[in-house]
């Protein structure tokens, strides 16, 4: 073969190479010790010696050219390889972004942390109790013996004679004071799902919340109740609120009172407006004395609250079912990025 034709057929190749394997092959074929020009090298102890010099000239061109080729044929299929992935790997900044939901705390759970932060603060532990409740907890413990007409304010769902949805979270009062054997103190808040017979609208939900508190010690009294009161109500709304008292009735509470916060006229004593917010009391000595404590020896205090209506009054909610609903537009107006 003459060193022309070894030229043309190297082009020929060259041209349909498509990746560096093949590439690397073809080096091997024409380069290579076995390769097409070692072999014609090899023709040239036949020539005459004058001529020889002028053969080896030759085959080194070639050798060169092919060599040079090679690299940049190899360089060209590095780039485009590079090319044809930045291209398949290509951002299209001009597309339109996708919206990113964030997820918001329902309004709900956020009052019900920021009062259990409160009162742990405060050096209250958080309690819980079952859902679903004996009637000797629900009511008995508490004062509201079988056929007790106060039974009545708080309609039930019954499962059998003895067990029902809890109505209040009350109960848990007289589970943790049994499980205090008569000794205090206890110092408790216990957040929790209550039920009640009730035609759902946009203040009554069958389903609801209650937070209650309780604390149970020697020499506890009035002031106290007073006291924690007045500190939950001004952190939760601020330190231009204000309580007042009015009596009440409770069972499991005497005295009982109903707590209404200052809604308005803050500034004009005369006219200041009130709503009312929480139910409270000094616990009943018929309560102590069920639950193994000793009314001679303590008092305590407790109160219940609903956070649906705290949520409602500080976040201006009309409807309590927006609660529950899971209505995306309701809830993301909470979302972490608008309201922290
Ligand atoms: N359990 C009462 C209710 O559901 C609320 C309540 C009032 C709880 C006074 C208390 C309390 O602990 O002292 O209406």
């Amino acid at each position: 073969m003459n060193l022309e034709n070894i030229k043309k057929e190297y082009e020929n190749l060259v041209k349909e190479i498509q990746d560096e394997k093949s590439l690397y092959d073809l080096r091997v074929k024409f380069l290579g010790k076995k390769g097409v020009l070692t072999e014609i090298m090899k023709g040239a102890k036949d020539l005459l010696p004058e001529e020889r010099p002028v053969f080896g000239k030759a085959i080194n061109e070639i050798k060169e050219f092919i060599n040079n080729h090679l690299e940049e044929t190899k360089q060209k299929l590095i780039d485009s390889a590079i090319n044809a992935k930045l291209a398949s790997e290509e951002i299209d900044v001009t597309l339109p972004a996708k919206k990113e939901n964030l997820g918001g705390i329902n309004p709900l759970n956020k009052v019900i942390e920021e009062i259990e932060e409160l009162f742990i603060s405060m050096g209250y532990s958080v309690a819980e109790g079952p859902e679903v409740e004996t009637d000797k907890f629900n009511f008995e413990m508490l004062n509201l013996p079988k056929n007790h007409p106060a039974r009545d304010m708080q309609d039930s769902f019954y499962i059998t004679n003895e067990l029902l949805m809890r109505t209040q979270t009350s109960p848990v009062q007289a589970r943790e004071m049994l499980k205090a054997e008569g000794r205090g103190p206890i110092k408790i808040i216990c957040p929790g799902k209550v039920y009640r017979r009730d035609n759902d609208d946009a203040t009554h939900s069958h389903q609801f919340t209650q937070i209650e508190g309780l604390v149970v010690d020697k020499n506890i009294t009035f002031s106290d109740l007073k006291g924690t009161l007045e500190y939950l109500i001004k952190s939760l709304f601020g330190e231009n609120k204000k309580i007042r008292l009015r009596p009440s009735f409770f069972p499991f509470t005497e005295p009982s009172v109903e707590v209404d916060i200052s809604w308005g006229n803050e500034d004009d004593e005369e006219n200041i407006k009130w709503l009312e917010i929480l139910g409270a009391g000094m616990v009943h000595p018929n309560v102590l004395k069920m639950a193994g404590f000793n009314p001679e020896e303590y008092s305590g205090f407790a109160f219940g609250m609903g956070p649906e209506r705290i949520a409602m009054l500080k976040y201006g909610i009309s409807d309590i079912r927006s609660f529950y609903t899971n209505d995306i537009r309701f809830l993301e107006q909470f979302s972490s990025d608008r309201n922290d």
